[in-house]
């Protein structure tokens, strides 16, 4: 489980990313962040892995809260996938695989190749299952398309059996097709652990269909928490363009869209 406390940063310029946040996000929950470029989302996903240090409130995972003390043992239990993929390009597939190893292979070892026949194995069955082959390997990461070098990120992502796992904005520069394959891959691959994923997203459609829970953000605020079903068309223009009601409590707006859709009493029955 994911606890934001009251989390707020404010970055030295001032600029308020994320302003009081409370959020649990339960073990397993897939949890899909959305909102208007520069809501926060990326502050708030990396406050998690302590890229991100809050100006005020706590991040904990599964009761542990982050500080300098626990940073390092958190850190292999929380794996991130990034938009532009993070490859070392001039490193082969499976080197890259292997580079989800740091937190716990000393550099020294990870620069020399030195890893066990258990951890190359792994490496290698989880490029088969996010669809790769085992040729794949040996070539250069930055060789690879985009998409192919995304499946290489789930799959560094993974090599920990991490218990959270950060997405952001995964699927910006794939095609629809691409998209939907790749947030499979981590959908499924989160659930084989029973993992959390907190994932931004800024596609409407994918959030819907594979969030268990969207969570939208504007100007560091949640303003949207719900369901993808309570996820309206109408609450989606309120969330990207503002309205007078985005801060109403989700079931407040909720019984409103319902009453406005409810079809009349059939005067027979009533
Ligand atoms: N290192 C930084 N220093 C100063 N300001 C920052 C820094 N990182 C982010 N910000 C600011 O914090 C706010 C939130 O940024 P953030 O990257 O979290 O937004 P986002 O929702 O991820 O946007 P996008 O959809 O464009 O990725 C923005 O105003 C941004 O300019
Ligand atoms: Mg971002």
């Amino acid at each position: 489980m994911i606890r934001f406390h009251a989390l707020s940063k404010v970055w030295p310029d001032g600029t308020q990313a994320v302003a009081n946040v409370s959020l649990e996000i339960p073990r397993g929950q897939f949890c899909v962040v959305l909102g208007p470029s520069g809501a926060g989302k990326s502050t708030l996903l990396r406050a998690v892995n302590g890229l991100v240090k809050p100006t005020q409130g706590s991040v904990a995972i599964n009761g542990v809260a982050l500080s300098p003390a626990s940073e390092r043992a958190l850190r292999r239990r929380v794996a991130m996938i990034h938009q532009h993929f993070n490859l070392t390009n001039r490193m082969s597939v499976a080197g890259n695989v292997l580079a989800g190893l740091l937190p716990v292979v000393p550099m020294t070892r990870a620069l020399l190749g030195w890893f066990s026949p258990e951890h190359r194995a792994k490496a290698c069955e989880l490029v088969k299952n996010v669809g790769l082959q085992p040729t794949h390997l040996q070539r250069r990461a930055g060789d690879l398309s985009g998409g192919q070098q995304q499946r290489v990120g789930i799959a560094r992502a993974f090599m920990l059996d991490p218990e959270v796992v950060l997405a952001d904005e995964p699927v910006a520069s794939l095609d629809p097709k691409i998209s939907r394959d790749i947030l499979m891959l981590i959908r499924n691959a989160a659930r084989d652990r029973n993992a959390t994923v907190l994932c931004s997203l800024h596609q409407i459609d994918l959030a819907r269909e594979f969030g268990d829970r969207i969570v939208g953000m504007r100007d560091g605020r949640v303003v949207f928490d719900g369901t993808p079903a309570e996820f309206t068309d109408e609450r989606v223009r309120a969330l990207y363009h503002g309205a007078q009601w985005e801060d109403k409590p989700a079931h407040e707006s909720a019984l409103q869209s319902h009453t406005h859709t409810q079809p009349a009493m059939d005067p027979i029955l009533a």
